[in-house]
Order: structure tokens, then sequence, then C-alpha cells
């Protein structure tokens, strides 16, 4: 886990640190009024995808906008990824401190991991991009358990 200045982001990160802004935008996000937007770069560096809060009246089915960007990919046939943007803000107020990804995410993305077959790098950014933080998930989630602890042959899905 380290903390890159904004100057010192690679072409690359900070192209999908702009994606997952743009995302950002399009929560829907009536009950807390917190923007999420996550950009996710496929293992093979061809595509982005993208995903943003999706609340939900029954607050605990709300999606985060990392696991939307995840289940966005699913049926483009995308799971494997090597990297994810993600960046936030409030209605009223820029974030001073990086937004992570909840528990539940943090789990979806050990499984997309474990699919990928290398550590996804996370970035995540302020608001204004004046703190990025970059750890993998293996950071975020230590001793995660996937597909692999279960002896689970996912290589099919390997797309
Ligand atoms: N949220 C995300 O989309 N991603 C995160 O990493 C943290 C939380 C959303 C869920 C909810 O819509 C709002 O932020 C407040 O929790």
């Amino acid at each position: 886990m380290k903390e890159v200045r904004y100057i010192d982001l690679t072409c690359v990160q900070n192209s999908l640190i702009e994606s997952a802004r743009l995302a950002m935008e399009t929560a829907y996000n009536p009950y807390s009024n917190f923007f999420v937007g996550a950009a996710l770069l496929t293992r093979d560096g061809k595509d982005v995808i993208i995903g943003s809060n999706v609340e939900n009246g029954a607050y605990g089915s709300t999606i985060c906008a990392e696991r939307g960007a995840i289940l966005a990919a699913n049926p483009l046939e995308k799971r494997m990824f090597s990297k994810l943007a993600i960046i936030a803000r409030g209605r009223d107020f820029d974030t001073t401190e990086v937004t992570g990804p909840c528990g539940a995410c943090r789990q979806m993305l050990y499984e997309s991991s474990q699919i990928s077959e290398i550590p996804i790098e996370i970035i995540m950014s302020t608001t204004k991009k004046d703190k990025i933080i970059i750890a993998t998930i293996e950071e975020l989630l230590p001793l995660g358990f996937g597909p692999k602890q279960l002896g689970i042959d996912i290589t099919r899905f390997q797309k």
C-alpha cells in the first residue's frame, strides 16, 4: 500500500481515475447523497468498465460502484482485471480522505483477483485528487477466501 502524488501517476492510472470520476456523477443516491464512481481496467488493457452506486429504498439492497462495475463487466464476458480506480464526493463536500471499497466489494474483488491471476491494483482518490492511495486487493483483504481455497477450477471463466 502506498500513497502517490497525482503527478506521479501513469497515463493509464490517471485516465482510469478520470473514467471513475465521470461515472461517479451518475450515482443513484437519493438516500446518502454520496457519489461513488469506479472504473475497472481489463487485464488485457483493452477495455474500461465503469460503475456507480445504485441505492435502494430497502437500504441494504444498495449496490456499490465497485460491485456495479464487476456486474456490468460480467455479461461482456470480462472477468480478468488489472486495475480498479475509485473516487467519491459528497453532495456538497469533497472527500479529503480516499474511499476504500466496503467489505462486500473487497470480497468480490478478491474473487476477481483470483480469476485474473494477477494482484489487482486498487487506485483510490479523493475528489480533488490531492490524496491518492494504491493498494492490491490482497493488501486490503489479507487471508482472503476465494475459489482457490475451495479447490474450485475457475479457468473456464477466465475471459
Ligand atoms: N459506496 C460505494 O459505492 N462504494 C464504496 O466503496 C463505499 C460506499 C456507496 C454505497 C452507498 O450508496 C453510499 O456509498 C453510502 O454508503
